[in-house]
């Protein structure tokens, strides 16, 4: 069978993000919110199908951290929090983003995004020389040695370390004009109209606000929490105390979040309302690095293991700290887009147990008994973005595919675990008690394994929109059923066929899409 996967017939990574998005909404994964008046931008509502796998997605996250650590629980807070927590979370003063308008296209861009693209497209540059100079020497090629001594790649290196200085320093004093002066001195332009006629850098908070009740003003202003965290802060004592949780412990929790992004493009890449799935990990004081080096190897296995490729992982450092860190970093993912943040990994120091211990004047503290002492606890924090993982799950299962036969098809190859139904059950034709028979086996499956049952068409046109939801498995149900109480196997990915009896059909979803068996290879 000659296969070509859309990574090869595609030209662009553009198309292949179009491809997706539209894929996306054709066979109810992800719909424009409020399609019917035009849609919302950055607001997306998921479909039967997106449902499904997000679900999915969320039990495999949960029951990682919740069950296999014995030391981590969970909570699920409420979305509105006492506006004081934002004050002392930070979020009030400094949960800002620097923007700039080009004044011919009209567009608003975050700056420091605009300076990360221009050190990527450097960046590229680089990889170019590498891949060229690894061609050329072979075997005997030294990537290390080249990065080093290679005068051009040594250039291009110093180049993105000065724009990360700049970046740096002009972020964290914050000095807007040299952010400014930075974007001016790359010579960068509108990635629309090609303009380099850039406004002023302001600062933009991302927090949306509402009133609480019916009185107006400042006094009932509340906010639509922008991350999940700090309700498992405001909680961690609660949680300490009647879970009788001893250092170190987690507290984990999934939930909505609410920023008003400014550019919120990229699908559900970047959404003003979107689903986080966090946790906080609390430690002794000065064993934070230690744990924030496990966490990171952790979390990185529990992407690993879905086995979308392990080459569409890396780990980037964060060069500007948030206030709140003294060391973080994202695991990037290889979206359509490109290498693009999908989790945080953040050493949060005893920054916020603290500063709501100042403000709401509570003692939030950690009677160690071991010490004999009590300490306020530092925190490692994991945190990733339910609708960005949903989307590198979509976009890297997203193959299409020709066939020996010269047909074509697209098959999302979604880990079996994950997809959205897990069997399809077709009887061949519509009659001879063939859908009798069919339903007899589908609803001994149900309520184990998601079903889908499907009686129009041709069995071939029946299979290519299983293909197309990423339904990892079809059972057809012929006239030899009826005799002997067997069925066709057909698989996603090889489409091969096999001959299985309907009682074995339990045992073969079970191991083939079993979250447990795929959360057990982590260890
Ligand atoms: N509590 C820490 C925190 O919120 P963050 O890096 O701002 O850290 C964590 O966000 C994760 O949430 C990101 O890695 C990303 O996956 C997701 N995320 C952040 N903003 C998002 C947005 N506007 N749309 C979709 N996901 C987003």
């Amino acid at each position: 069978m000659v296969k070509l996967s859309l990574r090869l017939m595609a030209n662009t990574d553009d198309n292949i993000l179009k491809k997706v998005i539209a894929h996306a909404k054709e066979y109810g994964f992800v719909f424009p919110s409020s399609e019917i008046y035009d849609g919302l931008a950055a607001a997306y509502d998921y479909g039967q199908n997106g449902v499904e796998l997000k679900n999915n997605i969320k039990e495999y996250w949960w029951k990682f951290m919740t069950r296999s650590h014995d030391n981590i629980v969970g909570i699920d807070a409420s979305i509105f929090m006492h506006p004081t927590t934002w004050k002392a979370s930070g979020h009030v003063d400094a949960f800002n983003d620097p923007l700039i308008d080009n004044k011919d296209s009209k567009k608003r861009y975050r700056a420091d995004v605009l300076i990360e693209d221009a050190v990527a497209k450097i960046e590229d540059k680089i990889k170019k020389e590498v891949d060229k100079a690894a061609k050329r020497f072979g075997e005997t090629f030294d990537a290390e040695m080249y990065l080093t001594t290679n005068p051009r790649v040594v250039e291009y290196q110093k180049k993105i370390d000065d724009i990360n200085t700049r970046m740096k320093d002009a972020i964290e004093k914050p000095d807007l004009e040299a952010l400014r002066q930075l974007i001016i001195d790359l010579e960068i332009a509108d990635p629309i109209s090609g303009s380099r006629n850039w406004t002023d850098v302001r600062q933009f908070n991302l927090m949306f606000s509402t009133e609480l009740g019916s009185v107006a003003g400042d006094a009932s202003k509340i906010y639509l929490r922008p991350e999940t965290a700090q309700g498992i802060f405001v909680n961690f004592l609660n949680v300490q105390k009647t879970g009788r949780m001893k250092i170190p412990f987690g507290i984990a929790q999934i939930g909505k979040a609410f920023r008003n992004e400014i550019i919120a493009r990229q699908f559900i890449f970047r959404m003003r309302e979107f689903e986080q799935m966090e946790m906080q990990f609390f430690v002794k004081p000065g064993e934070e690095m230690k744990w924030y080096e496990f966490w990171k190897e952790k979390r990185m296995k529990w992407h690993k293991a879905l086995g979308l490729g392990e080459e569409n992982y890396r780990f980037h450092d964060h060069l500007n700290l948030a206030h709140y860190a003294n060391a973080a970093c994202d695991i990037q993912f290889n979206f359509p887009m490109g290498f693009k943040e999908l989790e945080g990994i953040h050493s949060r120091t005893d920054f916020d147990l603290k500063s709501h211990e100042e403000f709401s004047g509570k003692k939030l503290q950690y009677f160690d008994t071991e010490e004999n002492k009590s300490y306020i606890p530092y925190v490692v924090e994991t945190s990733i973005g339910l609708d960005r993982m949903f989307l590198a799950v979509l976009s890297s299962a997203y193959t299409e595919e020709k066939l020996e036969d010269g047909s074509e098809r697209t098959v999302l190859k979604i880990p079996a675990a994950l997809a959205p139904n897990k069997v399809a059950i077709l009887p061949l034709i519509k009659k001879d008690g063939l859908p009798e028979k069919s339903m007899e086996i589908m609803n001994d499956l149900k309520l184990d394994f998601n079903c889908y049952y499907e009686d129009k068409d041709t069995i071939g046109k029946r299979y290519r929109r299983m293909d197309a939801i990423g339904t990892p498995f079809c059972v057809t149900v012929d006239h030899q059923t009826m005799e002997d109480n067997t069925v066709t196997l057909r698989d996603r990915d090889t489409m091969q066929q096999e001959r299985v009896s309907i009682s074995s059909l339990k045992n073969r979803l079970a191991d083939s899409c079993s979250l447990s068996a795929l959360i057990k290879k982590i260890e």
